[in-house]
């Protein structure tokens, strides 16, 4: 008799879910009185109104389920372009789910026989390693299936700041993800350097168990690595304060601007970056890497049109030296190598610490520009200052004890200079400027 109603009811159901929605509440969006709409993100309302309606034809971008939240379990029939009492899911369920109602709603659900087996030892991460980020992704029916809480999800730093997680689709799977930077020291990053060319980003994934039962399982952890080419770029990242001066570009033509730095590294690999209160050696070399992270280098090369120095953190200041002029070196008093120029999304340039008699610091302005590279007919080489743009780094100087006598000893050795002018002196030997007030 039971299984009987049943039948019955359940022919019923197939009977009306032929059929589009046409209640009054909720009032079907297209009626006179209402002239609803719906939006992605608030879902279907009447014009004007806090009053939810029930879409049909255009009226809803979605064209899927969400199209019919205002009822209970109801569905977006394509074909009919309404919500139909038919029990479909729409958009339709991936491999490892089934569509049934739960909680009134119309949903998919982990097929329970699908992953039938599965031990905690076949669960893999799957793993993204791009510059801008590290994605690390899980299947939910996977996690589910075997006691765990996707939503748990969670690296070795569990503060709300690190936990960037979000539902996605990969390989036609529904996964839980999280999006990592690759930041040194950032939510527990560890970063390990392994020789000259290559850097390790390292980090732990925690999910929990399902409480709420009898807990039998420990909490799934799992150590992923990324390993990185060691650049200008990437460098700056796996350090923990560097120097860097960053400015937005205006590129010529339609396609937007582009972020350019400008860095100072102790080597000439241009990978270990100058950091924050580092103290530079007296006559070190600065190597300054200026490059461009998002622009692409068949389009575009950067150039460095100008760099100078001050003592002071104004461009204008009276003892400024110019160490590189229309993209070349001066080759005035900063010995300076201008390795690459305009030729690519980097520009690398060679000069030393020189030394500015009672400062201990420097400030290095550099003027930079992007060359299409489709326009100009030798690349780079037209000057147009109206379009550089400015980056300037500080850099702390070491105590430069010797810096006196050494002026006095380059006043005898180099004729070319102007030693009446008490204000500049270079130092060949230690490739040392010296400007005294
Ligand atoms: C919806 O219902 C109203 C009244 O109940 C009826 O007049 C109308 O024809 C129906 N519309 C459709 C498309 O079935
Ligand atoms: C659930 O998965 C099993 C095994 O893969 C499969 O045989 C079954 O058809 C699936 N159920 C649904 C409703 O897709
Ligand atoms: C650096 O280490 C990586 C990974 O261990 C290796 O493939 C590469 O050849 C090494 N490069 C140098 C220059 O030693
Ligand atoms: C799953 O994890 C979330 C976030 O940590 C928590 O709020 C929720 O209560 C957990 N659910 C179960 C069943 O353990
Ligand atoms: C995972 O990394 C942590 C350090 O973050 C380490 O203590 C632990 O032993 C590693 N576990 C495995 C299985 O490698
Ligand atoms: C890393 O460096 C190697 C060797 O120089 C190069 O073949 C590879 O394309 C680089 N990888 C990335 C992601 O830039
Ligand atoms: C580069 O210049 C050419 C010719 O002036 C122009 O057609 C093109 O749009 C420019 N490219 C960009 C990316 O601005
Ligand atoms: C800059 O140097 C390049 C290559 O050494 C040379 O061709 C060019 O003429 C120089 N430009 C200026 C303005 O000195
Ligand atoms: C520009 O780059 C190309 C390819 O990397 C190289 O062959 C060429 O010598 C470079 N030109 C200059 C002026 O640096």
């Amino acid at each position: 008799m039971k299984s009987l109603l049943l039948l019955a009811l359940c022919a019923l159901l197939k009977y009306a879910g032929a059929g589009c929605y046409n209640g009054s509440d909720p009032i079907l969006c297209s009626d006179p009185s209402c002239g609803g709409s719906c939006t992605f993100e608030n879902g279907c309302y009447c014009a004007g109104d806090i009053k939810l309606c029930v879409p049909t034809a255009t009226e809803c971008p979605m064209e899927d389920n969400s199209c019919c939240d205002n009822l209970v379990s109801w569905s977006w029939d394509e074909s009919l372009k309404c919500c139909s009492e038919a029990d479909l899911c729409n958009p339709e369920c991936f491999s490892d789910e089934v569509c049934e109602v739960v909680n009134n709603k119309i949903t998919c659900s982990c097929n329970a026989s699908t992953y039938k087996g599965l031990e905690i030892s076949d669960l893999k991460p799957s793993m993204i390693c791009d510059s801008d980020g590290i994605t690390v992704s899980l299947s939910k029916c996977q996690l589910t299936q075997l006691g765990y809480n996707y939503s748990s999800f969670h690296i070795i730093d569990d503060s709300i700041l690190c936990t960037y997680t979000y539902s996605d689709v990969i390989n036609n799977f529904r996964v839980e993800s999280i999006k990592l930077r690759t930041t040194m020291g950032w939510c527990g990053n560890i970063v390990s350097k392994v020789n000259s060319s290559k850097i390790f980003i390292t980090n732990t994934l925690h999910i929990d168990p399902n409480m709420g039962q009898l807990i039998t399982r420990n909490p799934f952890v799992y150590n992923f690595t990324c390993e990185y080419n060691l650049t200008m770029q990437t460098s700056l990242n796996f350090s923990p304060y560097p120097v860097l001066s960053s400015v937005i570009l205006p590129s010529q033509g339609e396609s937007g601007s582009y972020t350019i730095i400008l860095a100072a590294y102790s080597e000439a690999t241009f990978t270990v970056p100058i950091q924050v209160g580092e103290e530079l050696k007296f006559g070190s070399n600065v190597y300054l890497g200026l490059f461009s992270p998002d622009m692409d280098g068949n389009l575009f090369a950067l150039k460095v049109e100008k760099c100078f120095a001050s003592p002071t953190s104004n461009p204008n200041d009276l003892y400024n030296v110019v160490f590189v002029s229309g993209g070349n070196s001066t080759n005035g008093n900063i010995l300076t190598t201008v390795i690459e120029n305009g030729n690519s999304t980097e520009a690398r340039i060679q000069t030393n610490a020189f030394f500015i008699q009672g400062y201990t610091k420097v400030y290095i302005f550099c003027d930079a520009r992007l060359c299409n590279k489709t326009s100009e007919v030798k690349v780079c080489e037209l000057t147009q200052k109206a379009d550089s743009s400015r980056l300037k780094i500080q850099l702390n100087l070491g105590k430069c004890l010797r810096c006196l006598q050494i002026k006095y000893m380059q006043c005898f050795q180099l004729k070319y200079f102007q030693c009446s002018q008490k204000r500049i002196y270079h130092a060949s030997k230690y490739n040392t400027f010296i400007a005294s007030k």
